[in-house]
């Protein structure tokens, strides 16, 4: 009996054995080509985990080689071109003649792939032409030591990388170029990049190609994908609607990941203009220590021989006063009234070249946390409140305290403080419970707060204060902004928890036409000066503030693409009516 019992259970062992072995044997015949087949399902999509994924658990989850549709091209522009004949005589000629006939077998593949590679390195270097320089540009705190990120690269972490581009061949090089050194410092299997192409019309195209080129043999998962514009005609497109279109679109395998692979990254990285890579590094590092929901750098834009503060459109202070249209030089006036951020606390942390909090930014490269806004639900979106000017009928009447009809990253900006505020008040609620049950259930008080608020916000009467002329804000009002109308909060933004948006001013973003050596000069410094020591232990926030109660509304109301005219006002943002507006109540 005992005897037959064990043979039975060794018959068991073997039999499972076995199924094994042919799981394996199963998985090593379907190595990249037929993985996503097998599953049979879009290959265009993320997959879902399959009974092979369980079989060989504990692999890298991001493993371009291994699953097909982790590099995915979607609606690549194949209309035929000018040049299109050309180009796809020289293909075939090169083939035929260069590559054809050295071709013999198995063995000598590896020549070939290295000829690639040689290519793409040759590539990199003609044309990265900004990011090859970098590490001689200037800035302060070490930041351009080899070795500054190598805990930030032994963590292992997950980096999602957005980009939405709309005709801008002349950044996409460089940003391949920083794209292939952060895969370099973090992984290549580590990185997740998301392009979309906006109805370029320019040499995307082609660019593209060479970023999927490149992507392909470095083994960096990837999702490059064209979408035709929302509207035909300009003068019937509603550029706030657009941003929020496009934004969700390249976050869509973000969250495709999530659901069906249960992958999760650490930060969404959002590529605009050009960055260094290590300016970006150091970003994502600002961003741990300080747990912030959001880091942006600084945009600089050539203007009349100067450089100055881009992007005033979406950025506004901690006490939500737009920047200043500062020259990258104005740091060594050290008069603190000339920096971009206008209230006290930013314009110090500023000149010493650190980061500060703001109530809303874009500006450039910007690191957003996952878990405090897209994996908790928070989209982007617009207002839908505006006049189609192609449609015969009037503009609709604004009332004053209308919502702000601005950016997409300033909605996105609100709901970061919103959802802040929700999750501040779960936490009371939640302690509540456990302590004592009487306690007030909505509307928490000093519990949340923050510490000390300024009350009385210093609110400047500089003369350029709204003066614009950035790309998106080119057309920015030059009134100044009504001040803010009588309104009483029922409970200040300064009792909610505070989101945490933050501006690095150590990460440049740059357009065309800007010398990076004098700015980094202008900015920091010559690279061999003392530096405060004490200084490096300070990116930190010590102090997190409230939402203010009003901030500088710029609007677009009309449709007319990215240069239609902005309407410019001062705004209540009560966060206590946005929770009763989501809870649905009066
Ligand atoms: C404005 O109206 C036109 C014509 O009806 C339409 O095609 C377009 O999509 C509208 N624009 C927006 C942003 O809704």
């Amino acid at each position: 009996m005992a005897i037959a019992l064990r043979r039975r259970s060794l018959i068991r062992i073997a039999i499972f054995l076995a199924g094994v072995a042919l799981f394996r044997f199963l998985i090593s015949r379907s190595t990249s080509t037929s993985v996503s087949s097998f599953y049979g399902s879009d290959p265009e999509q993320i997959q879902k985990h399959g009974v092979l994924d369980l079989v060989t658990r504990g692999e890298k989850s991001l493993d371009a080689r291994k699953h097909k549709f982790l590099q995915v091209r979607v609606g690549r522009d194949e209309r035929p071109d000018l040049f299109s004949d050309t180009i796809s005589d020289g293909i075939t000629d090169y083939w035929e003649r260069f590559q054809k006939p050295f071709i013999t077998g198995h063995d000598t593949s590896y020549m070939d792939a290295q000829s690639v590679l040689m290519a793409i390195e040759q590539l990199l270097t003609m044309n990265g032409w900004v990011t090859s320089k970098c590490a001689t540009l200037s800035r302060p705190f070490g930041q351009n030591n080899e070795d500054a990120y190598d805990d930030l690269a032994s963590q292992g972490h997950l980096y999602y990388i957005g980009m939405v581009v709309h005709s801008a061949d002349h950044f996409l090089t460089d940003q391949l170029a920083v794209i292939v050194q952060l895969a370099r410092r973090l992984g290549t299997s580590n990185l997740f990049v998301s392009m979309l192409d906006y109805e370029s019309s320019d040499s995307t195209e082609t660019l593209t190609d060479l970023c999927e080129a490149v992507l392909t043999l470095l083994g960096v998962p990837y999702r490059i994908r064209r979408v035709p514009g929302m509207t035909l005609d300009p003068t019937a497109a509603y550029y706030p609607l657009e941003e929020a279109h496009t934004r969700n679109l390249a976050l869509e395998p973000l969250h495709e990941l999530l659901e069906k692979r249960s992958i999760r990254f650490h930060r969404v990285i959002w590529l605009k203009g050009f960055t260094c890579p290590n300016d970006i590094l150091e970003t994502i590092k600002i961003s741990m220590v300080n747990e912030a929901a959001m880091v942006c750098g600084m945009d600089w834009a050539e203007h009349n021989g100067f450089f100055i503060f881009s992007d005033r459109w979406r950025t506004r202070d901690i006490n939500g006063d737009q920047f200043r249209q500062s020259k990258s030089s104005s740091l060594s006036s050290s008069l603190l009234n000339t920096v971009p951020p206008r209230d006290t606390v930013g314009a110090q942390r500023y000149a010493k070249h650190l980061p500060f909090q703001v109530f809303c930014c874009e500006s450039g490269t910007h690191v957003v946390d996952p878990e405090q806004s897209y994996y908790v639900g928070i989209e982007y979106r617009a207002g839908t409140n505006f006049h189609n000017a192609t449609l015969p009928h009037d503009p609709p009447k604004h009332k004053p305290e209308d919502e702000c009809l601005d950016s997409t990253q300033a909605y996105f900006c609100r709901d970061l403080w919103v959802w802040k505020a929700k999750e501040g008040i779960k936490d009371v609620d939640d302690d509540a419970a456990e302590e004592t049950p009487k306690r007030q259930k909505r509307a928490p008080q000093e519990e949340v707060g923050v510490g000390p608020r300024d009350p009385t916000p210093q609110r400047g009467g500089d003369a350029d204060a709204n003066a614009g002329s950035d790309y998106d804000a080119s057309d920015l009002p030059l009134s100044d902004p009504p001040p803010a109308s009588e309104q009483r909060l029922t409970a200040p933004n300064s009792v909610f928890l505070p989101a945490r948006i933050i501006v690095n001013p150590r990460c440049v973003t740059t357009y065309a036409g800007v010398s990076h050596t004098q700015l980094a000069l202008d900015l920091f410094g010559p690279p061999d000066r003392e530096e405060d020591e004490e200084l490096k232990g300070q990116d930190v926030l010590p102090d997190w503030e409230g939402a203010p109660d009003t901030f500088v509304c710029q609007e677009q109301q009309t449709t007319g693409g990215r240069r239609a005219p902005k309407n410019q006002r001062r705004l209540g943002f009560s966060i206590h009516e946005e929770l009763e507006v989501a809870l649905g109540q009066p």
